[in-house]
C-alpha cells in the first residue's frame, strides 16, 4: 500500500496548485467585477473540488493502512504521540476533512447564487478558508524528505 502514500504525497502538489489557482481566479473575478463563465470559472472550481475529493479518499485509505495513521494511535496511545506524530495521526486528517467540507459547501452554494459577483465571492471565501486550513496542517518536514 506504499504506492497510495506516494500518490497522496505527489497529488498534494497538484491539489495545492489547483486550489491556489482557483482561489486567485475567484478573487480576481470578484474584485475585477468579471462575469462568471461556465467554460473557465466553473471548470476551474470544479476541477479543484474533484481533485480535493480524490485526495480526501486516498488520504482516508492511507490513514487506515499507514503506520503513521490510526496505527500510531493504537500502538502508542494518544498521550504517547509527540507533536510530529500527532500531526499525521490526528490534526492533518481531521482539519483536512473539515477543509474539504468547506470547499464542498463553497461549491454547492456558489451554484445557488445568480450573480457573478456572489459566485466569485462564495468560491473565494470557502475555497480560501479550506486552502488556509490545508496549508496549516501540511507535514512540511516529512513531505520534503
Ligand atoms: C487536500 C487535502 C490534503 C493534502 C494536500 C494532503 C497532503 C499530505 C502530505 C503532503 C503528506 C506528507 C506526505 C509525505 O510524507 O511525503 C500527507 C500525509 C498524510 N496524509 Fe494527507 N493530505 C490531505 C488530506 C488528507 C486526509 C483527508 C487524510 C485522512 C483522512 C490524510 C491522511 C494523511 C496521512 C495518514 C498521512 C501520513 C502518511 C504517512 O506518513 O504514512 N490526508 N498528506
Amino acid at each position: 500500500m506504499e504506492i497510495l502514500q506516494n500518490v497522496h504525497s505527489y497529488l498534494a502538489y497538484v491539489v495545492l496548485a489547483v486550489l491556489i489557482f482557483a482561489v486567485f481566479n475567484a478573487l480576481i473575478g470578484w474584485l475585477g467585477k468579471k462575469e462568471f463563465t461556465m467554460e473557465k470559472d466553473l471548470r476551474i472550481s470544479l476541477f479543484a473540488l474533484i481533485l480535493s475529493h480524490i485526495q480526501l479518499l486516498i488520504g482516508l485509505i492511507v490513514y487506515f493502512v499507514s503506520p503513521n495513521g490510526l496505527k500510531a494511535i493504537q500502538v502508542l496511545g494518544m498521550g504517547g504521540l509527540n507533536s510530529a506524530a500527532r500531526l499525521l495521526a490526528l490534526e492533518h486528517p481531521l482539519i483536512n476533512i473539515i477543509a474539504i467540507v468547506l470547499i464542498t459547501i463553497g461549491w454547492s452554494s456558489h451554484k445557488k447564487k445568480l450573480e457573478s459577483k456572489a459566485k466569485f465571492k462564495t468560491i473565494t471565501i470557502f475555497y480560501g478558508l479550506g486552502l488556509l486550513l490545508i496549508l496549516s496542517q501540511i507535514p512540511w518536514a516529512q513531505w520534503f524528505n
